[in-house]
């Protein structure tokens, strides 16, 4: 087990490089079987999924391509309630085979806003492929079709995730330790 410091945090590893490397190519596995000549669209939501993203696309064995969008939140007018926008949205869905690329499903409000975003792009399907999700703490009903792990309600830094904006680069997943 190793120790990482960032900022005034302590974590400790939970899920170790191989393991990741080893489920990432199981689900690219399905995907390649599950949508074989759909030609997917891995529509890879940054910042989080990066790494994933990237790895993901190597294990597929079937032709794909890969666009990246970001959501930008802002207050809404009328309500407190965040409302997310997708930005950088450059490839036409019309009639295409979606797969959304995501770090973590944690409420899941980030997920349903994108679904909901996306429908208006026509696709023939949207596909929710995920590297954790945290079931205790899912508030909206989604179908995560593909996760490569399910987790505790604990927060994790690593593999492309971050605790305010570091961490992205450890190889391992960590998880934060209660003082
Ligand atoms: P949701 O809208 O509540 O599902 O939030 C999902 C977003 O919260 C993810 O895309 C991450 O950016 C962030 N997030 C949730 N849990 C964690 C965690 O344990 N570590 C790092 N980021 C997290
Ligand atoms: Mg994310």
């Amino acid at each position: 087990m190793s120790i990482v410091r960032i900022k005034d945090k302590t974590f400790e590893t939970s899920i170790l490089e191989r393991e990741i490397k080893q489920r990432v190519k199981e689900l690219a596995q399905q995907l390649s079987k599950d949508l074989e000549g759909k030609n997917p669209l891995l529509l890879c939501v940054l910042n989080g999924s990066f790494i994933f993203a990237a790895d993901l696309m190597r294990e597929i064995t079937i032709p794909c391509e890969i666009s990246f969008v970001k959501l930008a939140s802002y207050d809404g007018i009328t309500s407190t309630e965040k409302v997310k926008e997708i930005i950088g949205l450059n490839t036409d869905l019309t009639g295409r085979t979606v797969v959304i690329v995501e770090d973590i499903v944690d409420t899941g409000r980030t997920m349903q806003q994108m679904l909901y975003s996306l429908s208006f792009h026509n696709p023939e399907s949207i596909h929710i492929c995920t590297l954790f999700v945290k079931p205790e703490k899912l508030i909206v009903n989604l179908d995560v079709e593909y996760a490569a792990f399910s987790i505790p309600n604990d927060f994790i830094v690593g593999y492309g995730l971050d605790f305010d904006q570091q961490g992205r680069g450890l190889k391992d997943i960590y998880t934060l330790k209660e003082d």
